[in-house]
């Protein structure tokens, strides 16, 4: 079970100087808003140990059970237009990718734009959620599910082959205060480079953890499959495509990749 004491003398800057744990919510992305409305400050986080409604991205459901893993929300400010709030998923991505790599030495991966694989089975997922005032962003949630200590049968059959944990992957259950620690550090580093505008190094780091450029891929976009070459990958732009009927530019927050073949 999650204590905000774990969290005493965090070494961050932004992301994790105020937490607050929960038992069983709907989702952290709906507390989120609450503290929003309250006046949270930026770097605000809810965790929760279990979620009965978690939402992932085209309003598909997330499975999130009881200390499980890393169900988060982080309440964010950047001094940014909502059009590029695509970066705050993308330095979720990196961050979790790195972490896993640092210090499990796992071959973690980008599946673009933003979910983080192994071995092409999803052991975390991110989303941003936006609310505007007079055309100003009020803030941005950021949204994290991270698959922890899940167990094959905790997951739902129709997901088990594509979905993993950290547990199943190095068969070891895992400290919980350690990740959750380490997690907050690592997106707090990622994000201070999103306020410093190093968007070379972000998309430096996007580009080599997905390795999609020259791989033929299959997209859904608007209920349509569409198939090509990917010539590109631009933080803001999306993905851009050589198709039969030319180059083709999709952002990500409308696509989903249903095939991609790397060369
Ligand atoms: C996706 O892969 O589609 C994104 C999944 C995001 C899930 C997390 S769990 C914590 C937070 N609360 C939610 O309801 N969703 C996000």
């Amino acid at each position: 079970m999650l204590e905000e004491t774990w969290f005493e003398n965090l070494p961050v800057k932004t992301i994790g100087r105020q937490i607050r744990c929960f038992k069983k919510v709907t989702s952290t992305n709906d507390l989120a808003w609450l503290e929003v409305s309250r006046g949270s400050p930026e770097g605000t986080v809810i965790f929760a140990d279990e979620q009965l409604k978690g939402r992932g991205r085209f309003n598909r459901s997330w499975h999130a059970p009881k200390d499980a893993g890393i169900w988060a929300s982080v309440i964010l400010k950047p001094d940014m237009p909502i059009e590029k709030s695509s970066l705050l998923m993308v330095i979720g991505a990196i961050a979790i990718c790195k972490l896993l790599k640092d210090k499990f030495q796992l071959d973690a991966k980008i599946r673009w734009p933003n979910d983080v694989i192994i071995n092409e089975r999803k052991i975390a997922g991110i989303i941003v959620e936006t609310k505007c005032i007079a055309s100003k962003p009020e803030a941005m949630i950021l949204g994290i599910g991270f698959n922890i200590n899940m167990k094959s049968e905790e997951i739902p059959a129709d997901l088990n082959q594509i979905v993993t944990s950290l547990y199943m992957e190095t068969g070891a259950l895992i400290n919980q205060k350690d990740i959750f620690r380490q997690f907050l550090m690592y997106l707090d580093n990622w994000y201070q480079k999103v306020l410093s505008k190093q968007e070379n190094e972000i998309s430096d780091a996007w580009k080599n953890m997905s390795g999609i450029i020259g791989a033929e891929i299959a997209l859904e976009v608007e209920g349509k499959t569409v198939e090509g070459k990917v010539i590109d990958i631009d933080l803001h732009k999306g993905i851009t495509l050589k198709t039969q009927e030319g180059a083709k530019v999709f952002r990500g927050e409308n696509a989903t990749l249903l095939r991609c073949k790397k060369s």
